[in-house]
């Protein structure tokens, strides 16, 4: 699926699943503007993709920094088409475990705010080029697990913030696409998860469970899934039953979802 001419920004993409998203999008002939905080990382990225890549070294907890990002995407390349906001943090840790609710108000600022942020200053440009906002969600932005109440709290946020938009905008010639993914394997998102005490909990020995999905393959299944407009993309797409057992079955829905964390300690 070409990308040829098109214009990608991509939120988060010094790691994980926007570096990949970046990797593949170059493959399909994208231009592409990258936004991330480590620069280095960014750098390293951008000098292997190509000599026309822009980088933005910077954080969408910032509203600033991420209009500046959008602007400059637009200055050097004239337009906007694809924006995958992909930038988020997850957690681990029971709500009792938490020591300071303050973890909440991070996960929110970059999972919630952090999408608010760069969509509110792209509009205008995607509604010029006819184009399209991806949000990386998660699942869990269809229902909660354990250990994860304020990243799941973060994503369901996102889910009240498209459906508006796709009324608000409904003759503006964009499309949102939500993006529903299980587990990705081969990202830093463990890593770099807020653990009880705010901190990142570093090294981690958890393992996947089978059914998690291949950071490059889920890359693969966005970028494919752009020309088609799509609203919701769930990866695999067997998981968009999941929403309607919990309403059905909710005791079955809960036996189901612990089998699966249990599944990957
Ligand atoms: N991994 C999973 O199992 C999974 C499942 C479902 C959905 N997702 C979603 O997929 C997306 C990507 O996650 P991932 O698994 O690739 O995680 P990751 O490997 O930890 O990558 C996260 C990326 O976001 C960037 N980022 C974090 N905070 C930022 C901030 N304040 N400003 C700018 N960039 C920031 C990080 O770069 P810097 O540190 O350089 O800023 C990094 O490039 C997230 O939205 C996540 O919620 C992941």
């Amino acid at each position: 699926m070409s990308l040829s001419g098109q214009t990608v920004a991509i939120t988060g993409a010094s790691g994980g699943l926007g570096r990949e998203l970046a990797q593949q999008a170059a493959q399909r002939g994208a231009r592409l503007a990258l936004m991330a905080r480590n620069e280095t990382k960014l750098s390293e990225l951008a000098n292997e993709l190509g000599d026309d890549v822009l980088v933005f070294n910077g954080d969408v907890t910032s509203a600033e920094n991420a209009k500046k990002f959008i602007e400059a995407t637009i200055e050097k390349f004239g337009a906007l088409d694809q924006l995958i906001a992909n930038a988020g943090q997850s957690m681990w840790a029971n709500f009792d475990q938490i020591e300071d609710t303050e973890l909440f108000r991070q996960l929110m600022e970059v999972n919630f705010m952090g999408v608010v942020n760069c969509i509110h200053p792209a509009i205008d440009a995607l509604r010029k080029s006819g184009g399209q906002a991806v949000i990386i969600s998660s699942i869990q932005s269809k229902f909660g697990v354990p250990a994860h109440s304020a990243y799941g709290a973060s994503k369901h946020a996102i889910e009240g913030l498209v459906d508006s938009l796709r009324f608000e905008l409904a003759n503006s010639g964009i499309n949102f696409m939500a993006v529903y993914p299980h587990w990705i394997r081969g990202t830093g998102m463990r890593e770099n998860a807020l653990g009880p005490d705010g901190e990142a909990v570093g090294d981690c020995k958890r393992s996947h469970s089978n059914s998690s999905i291949p950071a490059d393959v889920c890359a693969r299944k966005i970028l494919d899934a752009l020309p088609r407009r799509r609203e919701s993309l769930f990866i695999p797409g067997k998981l968009k039953y999941l929403p309607a057992l919990k309403l059905l079955l909710p005791p079955f829905f809960r036996w189901l979802i612990l089998s699966k964390i249990k599944s990957q300690k």
